[in-house]
């Protein structure tokens, strides 16, 4: 098979303008700051997102497609310093070798031939941990869907692949979760073969307590992104988008979308016991929010629901994603919409994750604005508790995935936000008290960052 042709990135909305991406790799320190940096707020915030190291060849996808590249504003006792690295993984070791992609996109069926990339990497798919950084139990992974993650060093430098002893050799999702009461890590991973779907358990040292263990009644290959827990539950979301790699080699997409399916709510208990499924209308989930217990054993879940997986189907109808509860038990599956609005990329208070939580802050867009999908012009707060809401739009600057910080007795939201009028990015501190009042510090960052996916905030030890 020839290689592909280069994509078209000077047009492609994802390879160019906040997306373009970023190839220089700096570590700058004392960073002037414009504002007043909360005294008491020590600690990093990370973010990890596509990137692609060199110029893509065939196909590229938002958001599959891409290598790692992981930033780090880092606070320390009101100095602050940014750090980005790429995320190492084998086969971008070789392309840099060879000063080229050799690896096509996702969809497209080439592969780098042997004499190309040598034994080991010749006909293996490219690695993608390029969506979430997480830490848990002193190690920092960057995390790719459904495999292996990578583990990065105190520099960010990428020290290899992370397959837990051996335990995980296919790998996690990009969105485990963490329990704040017990400190466990809690994952899944689907795979293209039977069982299709398991779960798995990290104690707070990072052992494994659980061993992937299989998914009763998961019936076929479908991808799912995200998942929720709770004290009792792991909450997964089934959507009917399924995993059919027989398209790649006639030329198609590796998933289709089949509304047909409906969509299954599991609930698996963490004890081990049989997992609880439940059937509802079709829709698609990228993200969750939380998942709590209620009283009686039922369970509720936030989530921000879409009509279909956008860009991964052929469907072009429109596309609404509205912030959504779904309270899952004795009746069944009962969807409610709490908001409704252009949101992605959903997060909580993580001390609250498994909790009634009380704000969900959010990517979102003012409805004047022609952006691309992940990317947005403004922040929102839902206060689901006392039904009300806060945004905070700006003309120019594009904010990515909010995340609470919290400080010395206030608590703070931060963000990597980029202009899209000349480009510069900023790191953005919003008072948790009242945030659509605006950033109350501001940092500029070195470089342009690109418009990125998932990360965290590390407290400084
Ligand atoms: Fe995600």
């Amino acid at each position: 098979m020839n290689r592909p042709a280069p994509v078209d990135h000077a047009h492609h909305p994802h390879l160019s303008g906040l997306f373009a991406p970023q190839r220089e790799e700096v570590d700058v320190h004392d960073l002037e700051v414009e504002g007043d940096l909360p005294r008491d707020l020590n600690g990093s915030y990370l973010r990890n997102g596509p990137n692609p190291r060199f110029d893509p060849i065939g196909t590229y996808v938002y958001p599959i497609d891409g290598d790692g590249m992981v930033h780090r504003v880092q606070i320390t006792d009101g100095s602050v310093r940014y750090t980005n690295r790429f995320v190492r993984t084998p086969r971008l070791v070789a392309e840099e070798k060879a000063g080229r992609a050799l690896w096509a996109g996702i969809t497209d069926p080439y592969f780098p031939p042997e004499e190309e990339v040598g034994p080991d990497l010749a006909n293996t798919m490219r690695e993608l941990p390029d969506i979430n950084v997480v830490s848990h139990a002193g190690r920092l992974l960057a995390l790719a869907e459904a495999a292996p993650p990578y583990a990065l060093g105190s520099d960010l430098e990428t020290l290899g692949r992370e397959t837990f002893g051996g335990t995980l050799p296919v790998g996690l999702t990009a969105h485990p979760k963490i329990d704040p009461r017990t400190g466990e890590m809690v994952a899944f991973c689907y795979m293209l073969d039977p069982p299709y779907l398991t779960w798995s358990v990290f104690a707070p040292d990072g052992t494994v307590t659980r061993a992937p263990t299989p998914i009763d009644g998961a019936d076929r290959p479908l991808m799912i992104h995200d998942m929720a827990l709770t004290p009792t539950y792991i909450v997964l979301v089934l959507a009917p988008l399924v995993f059919d790699l027989a398209q790649v080699f006639s030329g198609g997409s590796p998933l289709d979308w089949r509304p047909e399916l409906g969509t299954r709510i599991a609930l698996v208990p963490r004890d081990g016991g049989a997992v609880r499924w439940f059937s509802t209308d079709t829709f698609w989930v990228w993200h969750t929010a939380n998942a709590f217990d209620l009283p009686g054993g039922d369970v509720a879940l936030d989530y921000v629901e879409w009509c279909y997986p956008g860009a991964l189907t052929r469907q072009r109808e429109p596309n609404r994603s509205t912030l959504s509860r779904a309270v899952i038990g004795r009746n069944g599956v009962t969807r409610t919409v709490l908001y409704e609005r252009d949101m992605e990329f959903p997060r909580i208070d993580d001390r609250s994750t498994t909790l009634d939580h009380r704000v969900v802050a959010t990517i979102g867009k003012s409805v004047s604005s022609n952006l691309p999908p992940g990317a947005a012009d403004s922040l929102c707060w839902f206060d689901v508790r006392a039904d009300t809401e806060a945004v905070w739009t700006h003309d120019s600057l594009a904010p990515g995935e909010p995340i609470l910080m919290p400080g010395g007795g206030e608590d703070f939201w931060g963000t990597i936000a980029t202009d899209r009028e000349d480009m510069s990015s900023w790191f953005l501190i919003f008072p948790a008290s009242d945030p659509a009042s605006g950033p109350l510090a501001r940092v500029r960052l070195p470089i342009r960052v690109p418009a990125g996916l998932h990360g965290a905030w590390v407290p400084a030890s």
